[in-house]
């Protein structure tokens, strides 16, 4: 009897480990795009950070370049072209004033993130895209993946910044 509480307690701890996780990640288990065949990585809203940027125009928004252990060592040791298996995560919201923090400040001057907009990855595999510099591309908005119209354009737009392995983003440090 004893054994089987216990089993049980053991079982309901996993369960609930299994679950944080996943929300933790976002969507973990969901579709994979269908050019690069890349799913949402898990765990990647607790990578650590690379940088932040801010674009104006008709994206309008705030966003965070996170990068996964191996993006992360490539990075701080200034290594190129990054080793397979680095990913980049870039997630996005919307730009948002915060009238909450304008009321302290006591002048409008705060913008925060507001709404998810999309998170993009860049996955290191210089075998299986070779034809995109090594690198896959992803995008998905509400843990759904972006087709293949869109992810024709990413490689392409990168393709300036090739002498820095076709990553934009420079560490903040
Ligand atoms: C119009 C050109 C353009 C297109 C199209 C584009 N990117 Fe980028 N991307 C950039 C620029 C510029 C940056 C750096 C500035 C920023 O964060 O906005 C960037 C940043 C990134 C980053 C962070 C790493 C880095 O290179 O700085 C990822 C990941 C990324 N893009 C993925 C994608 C994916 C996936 C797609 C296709 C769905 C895509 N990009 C399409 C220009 C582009």
């Amino acid at each position: 009897m004893r054994r089987i509480a216990f089993l049980l307690v053991a079982f309901a701890t996993v369960a609930g480990i299994v679950a944080s996780s996943a929300r933790a990640s976002g969507h973990a288990d969901e579709a994979a795009d269908t050019i690069f065949g890349i799913k949402i990585p898990p765990g990647y809203r607790d990578w650590k950070l690379i940088s932040v940027a801010h674009e104006e125009g008709s994206l309008n928004d705030i966003r965070a370049i996170l990068g996964n252990d191996r993006a992360i060592k490539a990075y701080r040791e200034g290594k190129l072209p990054f080793p397979d298996g680095a990913i980049i995560a870039r997630l996005a919201w919307s730009y948002v004033p915060s009238e909450e923090n304008n009321k302290v400040f006591g002048r409008a001057q705060s913008f925060v993130a507001g709404s998810a907009t999309n998170v993009q990855f860049m996955v290191k595999d210089s075998r299986k895209y070779a034809a995109t510099g090594g690198w896959g591309f992803a995008q998905f908005k509400d843990g759904k993946p972006d087709g293949e119209a869109k992810l024709n354009t990413c490689f392409p737009c990168h393709v300036p910044v090739k002498a820095r392995d076709f990553v934009y983003t420079r560490y903040a440090p």
